[in-house]
């Protein structure tokens, strides 16, 4: 199998999974997951989003989060934002990258932020313009890249035009997003095959949910055409509020888990890693769908039953 030696991993839990959370997160609570986070050198974190408090009231505490955070040299801490405005409000925060939105499906972009795709573009210009005048760098995410739950199938041409908007504005990565779990390995490798060798230069990050189990798998399968940057989620925490059916993304420590065990390099303190995880599911207050954290890791051992030890020893050597 052709790995890469390294990959980078960008947390996007205390974005993506905070986000649904039904009851509101203290501010104090988020800052020491960001901080517990850093402290496992991840590279980087996707620390809130400022988008309108009444659409995600829970992300509302945005710039306080991002005050009370301790930055790490060597991680570059993002917030994901839907139009201008919060650009303005993520470059004011302090944020190193901003995240942009839209959907390759103009229902999911309806439902998500309330306009139609064309309109969306529009509005990213302006966003990128703010970012870029601030010289942040701007990483475009795309929803619903490999399907979407109202619509069905998601045409390659579709996806293709949107990249090119986006790349012209400006983007240094496009992030492709399996908002609801819908993509498949072998769409993957496909959707992937066309859009490498179009856009060269580009920084691809793989966005996955793990709805349907195909998370890794698809990881995996992006990997060998070459892509090395992954969202995931501590826990497996997340979901889209505005994308019926969706989960959380594939979960951060059985990502960097599986990636260790192959010697693929990350950079993060796996061990550390899954103790933050532990520490989230008691603020959650809820038993999150990572394995890892329950199985541990691949290298765990058990003591031997007691009949079967007396009988090894009676084994000749
Ligand atoms: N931050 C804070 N407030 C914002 C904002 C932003 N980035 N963008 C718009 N608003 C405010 C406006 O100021 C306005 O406030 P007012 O009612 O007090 O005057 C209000 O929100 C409505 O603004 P409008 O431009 O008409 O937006 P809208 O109601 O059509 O909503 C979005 C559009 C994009 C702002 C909203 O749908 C949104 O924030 N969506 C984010 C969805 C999301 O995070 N999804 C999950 C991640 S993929
Ligand atoms: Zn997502």
């Amino acid at each position: 199998m052709k790995l890469p030696q390294r990959v980078t991993v960008c947390e996007v839990g205390t974005r993506d999974g905070f986000q649904i959370e039904p009851d509101f997160i203290p501010t104090d609570v988020k800052i020491e997951v960001v901080n517990l986070l850093t402290a496992t050198g991840m590279p980087r974190i996707e620390v809130t989003s400022f988008v309108s408090p009444k659409a995600v009231p829970q992300l509302k505490d945005a710039e306080a989060v991002m005050a009370g955070i301790a930055r790490r040299p060597g991680t570059r801490y993002s917030a994901l934002v839907p139009n201008d405005k919060g650009a303005v409000r993520a470059v004011d925060a302090g944020v190193d990258d901003i995240h942009t939105v839209v959907s390759a499906s103009e229902s999911h972009n309806l439902a998500n932020v309330n306009m139609p795709i064309a309109d969306s573009l529009a509005k990213l210009e302006a966003t990128a313009q703010v970012a870029l005048r601030a010289g942040k760098p701007v990483y475009s995410g795309i929803s619903c890249s490999f399907g979407c739950p109202f619509e069905g199938d998601v045409p390659v041409p579709r996806l293709v035009s949107i990249v090119e908007r986006l790349v012209g504005m400006g983007a240094r990565g496009i992030g492709l997003a399996d908002t609801t779990g819908m993509a498949n390995p072998a769409q993957v490798s496909r959707v992937l095959e066309h859009l490498v060798a179009r856009f060269a230069g580009v920084e691809w990050t793989l966005h996955t949910h793990d709805t349907r189990a195909m998370a890794i798998p698809n990881i995996l399968a992006a990997m060998a055409m070459g892509v090395t940057h992954f969202d995931a989620s501590i826990g497996g925490l997340g979901g889209c509020p505005f994308a019926p059916g969706a989960s959380g993304n594939v979960c951060t420590e059985d990502l960097v888990h599986c990636l260790w065990a192959m010697g693929v390099e990350t950079g993060i303190d796996l061990d550390a890693l899954i103790a933050v995880s532990k520490r989230v599911q008691e603020i959650v207050g809820r038993v999150l769908p990572g394995q890892i954290a329950k199985a541990g890791k691949w290298t765990r051992r058990y003591p031997l039953p007691d009949g079967v030890q007396a009988r090894l020893g009676e084994r000749p050597a």
